[in-house]
């Protein structure tokens, strides 16, 4: 496939998906049979995870979207990311974040620290996808689907600048 300028081949399958996505939430179902946790999902790249998940939760739940945007910060000069369109009160919530992919672990780090700060009983994260980058990042993913390797991923909701979000499996940048 081609997507732009860039050739990607099939990396993760439909159905390698659809079981990932079946075990993931049974685990949930389980771990949370007796709570009724409020669902984050991160847009836009985890809309599909988020959509097929939700639909084998079983138990009582919330369900809510919030973007991330990242800007410069003149005086830190650094780029600052900041959680748009949460209008839940999440005050001694059980959340749990949907994420497509963790790849340095920044973005998801920052959304962490500012939940808890909002007095969350407690956020777990669940993501699709993980890279080797985040090992040092602090936190302990407790849903994970794959860990895969330092390449390039898009389909299934993730993008290559904007586009293949629409597609029913993964692909992986070709060499
Ligand atoms: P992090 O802050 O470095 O963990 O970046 C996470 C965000 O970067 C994800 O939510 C994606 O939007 C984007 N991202 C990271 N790796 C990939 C990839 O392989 N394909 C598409 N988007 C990616
Ligand atoms: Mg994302």
């Amino acid at each position: 496939m081609v997507v732009k300028d860039k050739a990607f081949k099939k990396f993760i399958l439909k159905e390698e998906i659809e079981k990932k996505v079946k075990s993931l939430a049974r685990k949930i179902n389980a771990d949370y049979k007796d709570k009724r946790p409020l669902f984050i999902a991160i847009l836009n790249g985890s809309f599909m995870f988020a959509a097929d998940i939700l639909k084998e939760v079983k138990i009582d739940c919330e369900i809510s979207f919030v973007k991330v945007a990242s800007y410069e910060d003149m005086e830190s000069s650094g780029n600052v990311k900041q959680l748009i369109g949460l209008n839940e009160n999440i005050f001694n919530k059980d959340v749990i974040i949907i994420e497509d992919i963790i790849d340095t672990g920044r973005t998801i780090s920052k959304i962490l620290e500012e939940f808890k700060s909002l007095g969350a009983s407690s956020v777990e994260v669940i993501t699709l996808l993980k890279k080797p980058k985040s090992k040092n990042v602090e936190a302990n993913f407790k849903y994970i689907g794959f860990e895969i390797p330092d390449k390039f991923v898009v389909g299934y909701g993730l993008d290559y600048d904007g586009l293949a979000r629409n597609t029913k499996d993964i692909y992986q940048l070709k060499d």
